[in-house]
């Protein structure tokens, strides 16, 4: 069943307060009490004025952050009761969790000094056991999609642009397929034509049943992908 219905995600009842050490201890409450339910084939954006939180919830979701309460319930496994914490499991079952079922793509790609973008790119299918040549192949057809000339392929993406490294980390993003995809502002400094391609991949992996969780500042992609919105409010959602 990919169905709308079949829940993939589920946040329940986050709250996430920073503290800076280094400040005197000075709390920074981001969000409380938020609870949200992704499901196969659905497009969510999380919506809200700069600093509302948007970056840190998904970041939560994503297990880079730890909750002060509330838990991240993925679905991890074929089975219809398979769910596992993310926020309370162990460092090396959320790292497994990540390369099967749970992507995301960040707002910056972190380079890996000298590793080629074609190895950045192919690398989360290596990851899943996939055959280096053929993971390669995968990542070049990507690249090309996403206007990536082949001559920039074997150089490391430190030196790119910021609209190129942002395509090489959504090609990153997209090369293995999940069932669940978190993607924090991936067309912000595209160009139309490539802007289009992103929307165009992210809807092809919603048909294909992914649950999607984003944060699309153009309104524009956001109504191309039919998304649901789910608003944070600075410093207090309940939603
Ligand atoms: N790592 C961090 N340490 C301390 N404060 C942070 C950190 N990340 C974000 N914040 C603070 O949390 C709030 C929400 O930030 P963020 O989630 O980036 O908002 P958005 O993505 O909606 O613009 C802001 O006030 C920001 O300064
Ligand atoms: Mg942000």
């Amino acid at each position: 069943m990919t169905g709308p219905e079949r829940a993939m995600i589920r946040a329940e009842g986050l709250a996430k307060t920073f503290v800076l050490h280094t400040q005197g201890g000075a709390e920074i409450p981001v969000f409380r009490n938020v609870s949200l339910t992704v499901h196969a084939g659905e497009v969510v954006a999380l919506h809200g004025p700069s600093g509302a939180g948007k970056s840190t919830l998904l970041r939560t979701l994503y297990a880079n952050y730890r909750p002060d309460a509330g838990r991240v319930m993925v679905r991890h496994g074929e089975a219809e009761d398979d769910w596992v914490d993310l926020a309370s499991a162990p460092p090396r079952a959320a790292l497994a969790l990540r390369r099967r079922t749970l992507g995301h793509v960040s707002q910056f790609l972190r380079v890996i000094p000298r590793v080629p973008t074609l190895d950045v790119v192919a690398e989360p299918l290596v990851a899943l056991g996939e055959e280096v040549g053929a993971a390669r192949a995968r990542a070049g057809a990507l690249l090309s999609r996403l206007n990536i000339p082949e001559r920039l392929w074997p150089l490391a993406p430190a030196t790119f642009s910021g609209g190129e490294q942002q395509r090489v980390n959504v090609a990153r993003g997209f090369v293995a397929p999940r069932p669940i995809l978190l993607l924090d502002e991936p067309t912000a400094s595209l160009d139309l034509a490539n802007r289009d391609i992103v929307v165009a991949l992210i809807a092809e992996a919603c048909a294909a049943g992914a649950a999607l969780v984003g944060i699309f500042h153009d309104p524009a992609v956001r109504e191309a992908l039919d998304a649901r919105l789910f608003t944070l409010t600075a410093r207090d959602t309940c939603s």
